[in-house]
């Protein structure tokens, strides 16, 4: 007996170290993968932080991890790598499923770890401007409401931003919104005109606009985050911000305000590059009636003057869209890279991908998008009924094949001279 107990004083800590316990395994998976939307004043419906709320939602979030629900992240492994992924590892998910098995211990409390800082409803800290849509806009009950509202920024210098967010008023009826740059005041005269707040804005602002016309995005489901190290977002002075919203009204009266946070670049940031939004589009498709797997593709070939880098990778399509894919291809060797590829499309889980690395763009390489679409009765989110031919349009019942690209140009002076879009 006595030469047994050294081994088994030995072997107590080993067994106690092997039993995943919600104090110092699960809550550092959930803090990580969970807590960036499940707390308070985010958008999911309830706070994960604490051993009590994963007892309390244990078999809903058994049934979601199983079935690969939660967390809502989209791109799949192996094709690009993102900044602030909050996918579960093939491990992760596996240890959550085995610690409800072993009757989800607790643990002891000593181990949990520090609790993140609660940012509210700004993801990023507190903003240096918060600008916000005039009023409050009460929303028409009808579909598709696309409003675009006018926000001077007063700003007497151009000034480099980092990062921007913006946060919907109403997410019972904010379907996206877009922001563009307007410098010549041709905004605000088209709202004079129009005597609601705001005026309509169906396809686009109605200004003028270059690739550098366009400052962000919110899509649902959607992380605000900073630019990457040197890069910036500019806003000339005297700028106004034209904000795109779109609606998609529910049953009963919604109004709404969204509002915009600005963050300031410092001096430290040492921003030399600018970031602009190309897109990567194919606006004239045709899908069939009842077609399941129809395809839709563009290219841009980079030619001389066109080489930089991306940074971020917004895939959009809209209800019939089931997988999109971002590749780049090397004209010489023809070797391509998989940027992105989405294969389970989800309207309601978009997101602003950021790269972890730049992606290099080089003299003739062509970047290609490809869209894969489900027109068929088999699609339970498509919204027509009876089936019809869908094209490019920005109407929930309209598709489009497209992917925002998050570009630097080595030369920076080709900004100026790529249109952005001519629609009126
Ligand atoms: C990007 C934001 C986000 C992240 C990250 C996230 N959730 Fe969620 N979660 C939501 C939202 C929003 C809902 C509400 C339902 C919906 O819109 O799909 C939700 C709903 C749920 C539900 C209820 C679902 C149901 O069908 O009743 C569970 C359980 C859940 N999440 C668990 C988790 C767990 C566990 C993690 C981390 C491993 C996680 N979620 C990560 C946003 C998120």
């Amino acid at each position: 007996m006595k030469a047994i107990l050294p081994v088994l004083m030995l072997l107590a800590p080993l067994a106690a170290r092997a039993q995943v316990t919600f104090s110092r395994e699960i809550s550092r998976v959930f803090q990580a993968k969970c807590q960036i939307c499940h707390r308070e004043g985010d958008v999911a419906p309830f706070a994960l932080d604490s051993f009590d709320a994963a007892k309390q939602w244990g078999d809903d979030i058994q049934r979601v991890i199983e079935k690969r629900i939660m967390p809502p992240w989209k791109p799949i492994e192996g094709h690009g790598s993102f900044k602030d992924n909050f996918g579960l590892t093939d491990d992760e998910r596996r240890m959550i499923l085995d610690w409800f098995k072993n009757g989800a211990p607790e643990g002891d409390r000593a181990d949990l770890p520090e609790p993140t800082a609660k940012t509210g409803e700004w993801q990023l800290g507190d903003p240096d401007v918060v600008l916000q849509m005039p009023e409050l806009y009460n929303v028409p009950r009808r579909k598709d409401v696309y409003r675009c509202f006018v926000v001077p920024t007063g700003f007497d210098t151009d000034t480099w931003l980092n990062a921007v967010q913006i946060v919907p008023g109403n997410r019972q009826v904010v379907h996206h919104v877009i922001l563009f740059v307007d410098t010549k005041g041709e905004a605000a005269k088209l709202d004079a005109k129009d005597e609601e707040p705001g005026y309509d804005c169906y396809g686009g602002p109605g200004i003028p606009l270059n690739i550098d016309g366009m400052l962000g995005g919110w899509v649902p489901g959607m992380r605000a985050s900073r630019t990457p190290e040197g890069v910036g977002l500019r806003l000339p002075k005297g700028a106004s911000i034209v904000i795109q919203m779109h609606y998609f009204p529910a049953g009963k009266q919604h109004a709404d305000q969204t509002k915009i946070g600005l963050y300031f670049a410092k001096e430290s940031d040492k921003i030399s590059r600018r970031m602009v939004f190309v897109p990567l589009v194919n606006d004239r498709f045709k899908i069939p009636a009842g077609n399941e797997d129809y395809e839709v593709n563009a290219t841009i070939p980079i030619l001389p003057g066109l080489q930089g880098q991306i940074h971020m990778i917004v895939p959009h399509m809209h209800l019939l869209g089931k997988r999109i894919q971002v590749t780049r291809t090397n004209s010489f060797t023809r070797a391509n890279d998989s940027l992105i590829l989405i294969d389970d499309w989800d309207f309601n889980w978009q997101g602003f991908y950021n790269t972890t690395e730049a992606v290099k763009l080089n003299i003739f390489d062509q970047l290609k998008v490809s869209c894969r679409f489900d027109n068929s009765e088999k699609n339970p989110r498509n919204p027509s009924n009876p089936l019809k031919v869908v094209g490019w349009g920005e109407g929930t019942e309209d598709e489009m094949c497209l992917a925002f690209l998050g570009v630097t140009f080595d030369n920076e002076d080709i900004i100026n001279s790529i249109r952005f879009s001519k629609k009126k």
